[in-house]
């Protein structure tokens, strides 16, 4: 699969997916924010339609996972698989140890993926992220590269 990078040109259609997808979505700024920061941001499209991106912010030899997303239609397809395997072959690769990121407690989905994928649950942080009715539980994942 060929992963493109992310530049600022896609990021509307990025922000449109992105608002699809999730349901506390990413805003442009954010994303404009992270390619400004120079953090690894690609995507995959096909038939010209965007159907994944993910982006990762390298931290000396930490690779932090902060996206991760493919359309609703295309999901359980295969592509979150091929998209991760990707990242971790570059962090690997640029040297980084291990793959870290934050999750939803209530997002048990992703929560599975990532557990297919080796990610061991190393912390948490309690009131982390906005929900409807307060605050909730983010779950702290690791992969050793
Ligand atoms: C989480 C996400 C990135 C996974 O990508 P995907 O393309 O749907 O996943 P894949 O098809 O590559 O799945 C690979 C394996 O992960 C596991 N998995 C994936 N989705 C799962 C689900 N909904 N429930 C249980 N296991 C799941 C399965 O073991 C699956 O293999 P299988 O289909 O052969 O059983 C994608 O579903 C997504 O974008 N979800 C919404 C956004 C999100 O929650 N992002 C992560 C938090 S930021």
């Amino acid at each position: 699969m060929n992963f493109l990078p992310m530049d600022e040109a896609d990021l509307p259609a990025v922000t449109a997916a992105e608002q699809r997808i999730h349901r506390f979505p990413w805003t442009l700024g954010n994303f404009h924010d992270s390619l400004l920061a120079g953090h690894e941001a690609w995507l995959q499209r096909e038939n010209n339609e965007l159907v994944a991106f993910a982006v990762v912010m390298g931290a000396v030899d930490e690779a932090h996972l902060l996206n991760i997303s493919v359309v609703p239609e295309r999901q359980r397809g295969g592509l979150g698989r091929a998209l991760l395997d990707f990242l971790c072959d570059r962090a690997r690769q640029a040297g980084m140890l291990r793959m870290l990121l934050e999750v939803r407690s209530s997002n048990q989905n992703a929560i599975a993926f990532y557990q297919r994928f080796d990610f061991v649950e190393i912390g948490r942080r309690r009131g982390y992220y906005p929900d409807a009715t307060g605050r909730e539980d983010a779950i702290v994942m690791s992969k050793k590269l």
